[in-house]
C-alpha cells in the first residue's frame, strides 16, 4: 500500500468486479439506443476507459474538462469549460460517467449545460458516492459504492493531481492534506 494512503476501501478486485455489473446493466438497458457516454475530465478518466472496455452494444465516448471558478463555486456550482464536448447531443441517450459525486453541485451545473443540447435523455452513472455530502438534488442511477465522508484518492481521484494511478481507492491520510 503507498505510505500516504490510511487504508484502503475498495480494492482492485472489488471495482474490477463491479465495473463488469454496472457495464452489464448499461449493455441490457441501452440496448438498441447507441448511448453517449460522456465524462469529466480528468478523474473519471480510468473509470470511463475500464467501463467501456465492459459494455458490449455499440456505444460513443466523449469528454468534458472543467475548472471551478475558486471559492463561489463552492455554492454554486459553477464551472468554466475547458473543453467541450466535440459530440452533439441532441437526441442522444447520455450517460455521464463520474469518478465520485460529493455535493452534487458540478454535475448539476453539467445536467442543466447538456439539457442546453436537447437529449433524449441524461443518466448518472458513477462508481463512488458519498451521500452524506449532498447539497444538489442528485441521485445517480448507476452506483459503485457508497463511500464515507472522507477524503478519497485512487483508481482516478487525485490529491493535488497525484495519486491517480493508485489501482485501489483508499483513503488520505491526513496529514497530507492539512
Ligand atoms: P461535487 O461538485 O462536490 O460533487 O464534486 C465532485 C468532484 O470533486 C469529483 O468529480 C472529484 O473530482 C472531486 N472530489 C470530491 N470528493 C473527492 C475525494 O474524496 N477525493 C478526490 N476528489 C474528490
Ligand atoms: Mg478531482
Amino acid at each position: 500500500m503507498h505510505p500516504d494512503v490510511d487504508r484502503i476501501i475498495v480494492t482492485k478486485e472489488e471495482i474490477a468486479e463491479k465495473v463488469s455489473v454496472l457495464a452489464g446493466m448499461i449493455s441490457k438497458d441501452y440496448e438498441n439506443r447507441n448511448p453517449l457516454l460522456i465524462s469529466v475530465l480528468k478523474g473519471a478518466f480510468i473509470f470511463m476507459a475500464d467501463l467501456l472496455r465492459e459494455v458490449t452494444i455499440p456505444c460513443n465516448v466523449d469528454f468534458m474538462a472543467v475548472s471551478s471558478y475558486g471559492k463561489k463555486s463552492a455554492t454554486t456550482g459553477a464551472v468554466k469549460i475547458l473543453k467541450d464536448l466535440d459530440c452533439k447531443v441532441e437526441g442522444r441517450h447520455v450517460i455521464i460517467v463520474e469518478d465520485i459525486l460529493d455535493s452534487g453541485l458540478t454535475l448539476r451545473y453539467i445536467i442543466n449545460y447538456l439539457a442546453g443540447g436537447k437529449p433524449a435523455s441524461v443518466r448518472v452513472c458513477t462508481l463512488l458516492d458519498k451521500p452524506s455530502r449532498r447539497q444538489a438534488d442528485i441521485r445517480p442511477d448507476y452506483t459503485g459504492f457508497i463511500v464515507p465522508d472522507e477524503f478519497i484518492v485512487g483508481y482516478g481521484l487525485d490529491y493535488a493531481d497525484r495519486y491517480r494511478n493508485l489501482p485501489y481507492v483508499g483513503v488520505l491520510k491526513r496529514e497530507i492534506y492539512s
